[in-house]
């Protein structure tokens, strides 16, 4: 080609980024590459290998150690080893680890760009503008951390061995999500990286040894999905870290069900990208390239979903298109491309088996004129529109370079289609009105919220979902909590003395009453029957009857549920006016202290002198929690960009809470006025040995101006009652206080639609210590973190 002809077309010429480095460093580890456990560069005991190849060419890069349950045993036994000398080093020791391992990653950037690049098939632009920059940003985000633990959170420890799992999309900066905030708490960590994307991770093994990192503190293992499996099912681990797909992660909650492991799932998405007419159309065809051409679209929070307002969507439309003419594909190495490859023909198969549906289901199909690259795993972007909102490419995630695009005409029809999704990762809102981008944002149900910009991220701000996007976070504040534990809790004991009770009352269910009181059930501020028309004894702790409740089944909580959700204006009462509301709810428990008295003596057969101090204490926690429901407020974090990161706290929604069985009055109003006091609305299953404690409450609550169906009351079998909760497809989230078995339950059949749950484990607190209480630590519970991302200036 001339210059003369260059000049004329204005053609891009090839740029590419040398790969000689890469080549050589996987020529020095052949013919395998080994995996990393104690310090130690060790071969599989299985013997096995698995190829990672260059998805840009098809060809073979390396051939990687495929792990078997003996190498996962000698990883996680190596960082068990590792734990107690890593806890004892302490936070500042941690700290210049952490610092040190950033440094040498920024050293080797360009290693770890083209290492990625070459596995991944992403653009080198990408992996050395975005992800290893972030990468590094990451390990200094949290040798601070590491720095401030004691500081920030003293009343935590280290969880002890943690397994993580990653995905083959951003290796690298998966990695660094995951080990980072692990190894800052003071965790020691066994890592597999995905088994088509498995280089940068042995590359980062490398850097920890540079670093003097000791032995066993991070373990890298290689291997696929069996070798993951291993991984979820070691007994010496506490924690489970995984990101993936969303089928994986309701195998993971299942497989942990039984376990006292603490997990956090960052599964996939369908996020919206939400444009309003008065945007500036300029800046949202850019921000469409980079919601879903970016990383060819394999990304979890991809703007999948086009929303636009209908009266701009053709022009929008024309302009997308002409965009898309223009982006260029090729090579990942080539620094002048938009769009590399897809990581592996399965991937791509994927991709066109979906494609092909959404034609078959008569959405209007446009791809560029030019044809893709046909010696490796290409697929262009492809942009859909006439999408209908049920449809399967409307709901499915395609993980591909695939945009689907449909129209609204009001905001709050677009608000309805954003949240038309089994997922709830994160979401953008374009428009020039602030007003009404700070109005939508709270409506859409996602744990991150860009405007006016999309795929920001940060290791000062979380990420993570709701719904079937996963629960907990990445990043920030919010994040360091996954990877600690209360101290405190070493102290809850198993208490079998409440539980014989328990047995005993519902084995004398049928057994003839003195009946005493019958009381119904609470839904929508209103007594009800049970649906059943069936009671259930109550007896005090000799045996004797000393009442009647109704006995719940799958209706009464269906319309207690409901009632909830009526309620959920409760979420848009100022905290000022929820504070009021518990303050008047303690002054009115106090107004009728010694009736609840009497009634705990008669449950418990104690002193009343004592059950004064269970109603006593029940006022003083609910002016705690009065008191916190306008100071437990949100802030923002500072992001490394010119814009304001909003961590917003939000309730999660509607509750189901499963009261302890100790301290009847004490257990429910601990549990659930954190709950009310954020916003929550709350299912609320009582003290099994003395629910008459919670349903005595119905008339305190109605003088006291809670609103109805902030607070519904169903009394019956605990552990039937509430598996009803955890399988509820409405229930944002489930705490449940009682057995191990129970708590077992509750985590498995929450997996069907990924719900948040904390379960006790049959380990009962003593709700009368503080200590035991820590309102944070319930607070937390009982909101979630939505970052809103704001930018301002130019
Ligand atoms: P995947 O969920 O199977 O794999 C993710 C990681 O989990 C890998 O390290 C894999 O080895 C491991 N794994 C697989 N099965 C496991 C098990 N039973 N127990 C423990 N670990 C296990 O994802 P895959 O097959 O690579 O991609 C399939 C789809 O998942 C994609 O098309 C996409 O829709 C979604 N996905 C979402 C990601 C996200 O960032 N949220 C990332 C990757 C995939
Ligand atoms: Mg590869």
């Amino acid at each position: 080609m001339s210059v003369a002809s260059i000049f004329e077309t204005m053609e891009y010429g090839p740029a590419p980024e040398s790969k000689e480095m890469a080549e050589k460093w996987l020529k020095d580890r052949k013919p395998n590459l080994k995996q990393f456990i104690n310090g130690k560069w060790v071969a599989p005991k299985s013997k096995k290998y698995m190829v990672s190849n260059n998805p840009c060419s098809q060809k073979k890069l390396a051939s990687v150690p495929l792990s078997n349950k003996a190498d996962v045993n000698d990883a996680v036994n190596a960082a068990d080893k590792a734990l107690s000398g890593w806890v004892k080093l302490g936070g500042h020791g941690r700290a210049r680890y952490l610092y040190a391992i950033a440094r040498q990653i920024q050293k080797h950037s360009r290693l770890f760009a083209v290492l990625e690049s070459l596995d991944n098939g992403k653009p080198v632009r990408e992996t050395r503008d975005i992800d290893i920059p972030l990468v590094a940003r990451h390990f200094y985000h949290h040798a601070g951390w590491a720095q401030l633990q004691s500081e920030k959170l003293p009343e935590y420890k280290e969880i002890g061995v943690v397994g993580q799992i990653i995905p083959w999309n951003f290796p690298m900066l998966m990695l660094s999500w995951k080990i980072a905030p692990a190894l800052a708490m003071g965790n020691t960590v066994v890592l597999k990286p995905a088994e088509f994307t498995s280089l940068t991770a042995l590359l980062f093994a490398e850097i920890c040894e540079q670093v003097g990192l000791p032995d066993g503190v991070v373990n890298i293992i290689t291997g696929d999905g069996a070798t993951g499996a291993e991984m979820v099912n070691h007994p010496k681990i506490g924690k489970i870290a995984f990101t993936g797909s969303t089928e994986v992660g309701k195998i993971i909650r299942r497989a942990t069900a039984d376990t006292e492991k603490k997990i956090s799932l960052e599964l996939g998405g369908k996020s919206p990208f939400v444009v309003f007419e008065d945007a500036d159309l300029d800046s949202v065809v850019e921000g469409v390239v980079d919601a879903i051409w970016f990383n060819q679209g394999q990304v979890c929070c991809a703007g999948s979903r086009l929303l636009v307002q209908e009266s701009i969507a053709e022009k929008l439309y024309k302009k997308i298109r002409s965009r898309m003419e223009k982006l260029r594909i090729g090579n990942a190495l080539d620094k002048g491309i938009d769009i590399g490859a897809i990581v592996a023909p399965v991937q791509l198969k994927t991709i066109e088996d979906l494609v092909q549906k959404g034609v078959e289901e008569g959405a209007e199909l446009w791809q560029p004129s030019w044809e893709c690259p046909s010696d490796g795993c290409f697929y262009p972007p492809t942009l859909f529109t006439n999408v209908a909102p049920a449809s399967l490419i409307a709901q499915e995630e395609i993980f591909g370079p695939v945009l689907v695009a449909m129209s609204f005409r009001t905001p709050e029809e677009a608000v309805m289609l954003a949240n038309n999704t089994r997922y709830g990762l994160a979401a953008s809102i374009w428009t020039e009105n602030i007003n009404l981008a700070l109005d939508i944002a709270p409506k859409i149900k996602a744990g991150t919220m860009w405007i006016n910009c999309t795929n920001m991220f940060d290791a000062a701000s979380g990420f993570g979902g709701y719904r079937e996007s996963g629960f907990g976070r990445e990043g920030g504040i919010e994040g360091l909590y996954e990877y600690v534990k209360l101290k405190v809790e070493e102290e809850f004991k198993p208490e079998q003395k409440q539980k014989e009770v328990a047995e005993k009352a519902s084995a004398q269910k049928n057994g003839l009453p003195t009946i005493d009181k019958t009381a119904k059930f609470y839904v929508g501020g209103k007594q009800q029957r049970p649906d059943g028309g069936y009671m259930q004894n109550v007896l005090d702790t000799k045996g004797n009857v000393i009442g009647q409740v109704g006995e719940g089944n799958r209706k009464d909580i269906r319309n207690a549920v409901e009632a909830a959700h009526a309620a959920s204006k409760w979420a848009n009462a100022t905290a000022h006016n929820r504070a009021q509301v518990l303050y008047y709810l303690a002054e009115n428990l106090e107004a009728r202290a010694d009736e609840f008295a009497e009634r705990i003596s008669s449950a418990l057969n104690q002193s009343t002198r004592k059950s004064m101090q269970e109603v006593e204490a029940s006022i003083e926690r609910i002016f705690i929690y009065a008191a916190f429901a306008d100071k437990y407020d949100s802030h923002v974090h500072a992001t490394p960009y010119r814009n304001v990161t909003l961590a917003m706290k939000e309730p999660l929604g509607v509750m189901g809470i499963v009261c302890p069985n100790e301290a009847p009055l004490l257990g429910f109003i601990s549990a659930v006025i954190p709950a009310i006091a954020m916003g929550n609305t709350v299912v609320a299953i009582p003290s099994e040995t003395a629910p008459l404690l919670a349903t005595d409450l119905y008339q305190v609550l109605e003088t006291s101006d809670v609103p109805g169906g902030v607070i519904n009351i169903i009394t019956g079998n605990k552990d039937e009652l509430s598996k009803v909760l955890a399988n509820h497809d409405d229930v944002d989230g489930l705490w449940y206080f009682g057995s191990k078995e129970g708590s077992t339950k509750v985590q498995f059949a929450a997996a069907e639609n990924m719900k948040r749950t904390w379960v006790n484990f049959g380990r009962n607190r003593d709700w009368f210590n503080p200590k035991h209480v820590t309102p944070e630590y319930f607070l937390r519970h009982a909101t979630q973190i939505k970052n809103i991302w704001v930018p301002y200036g130019e």
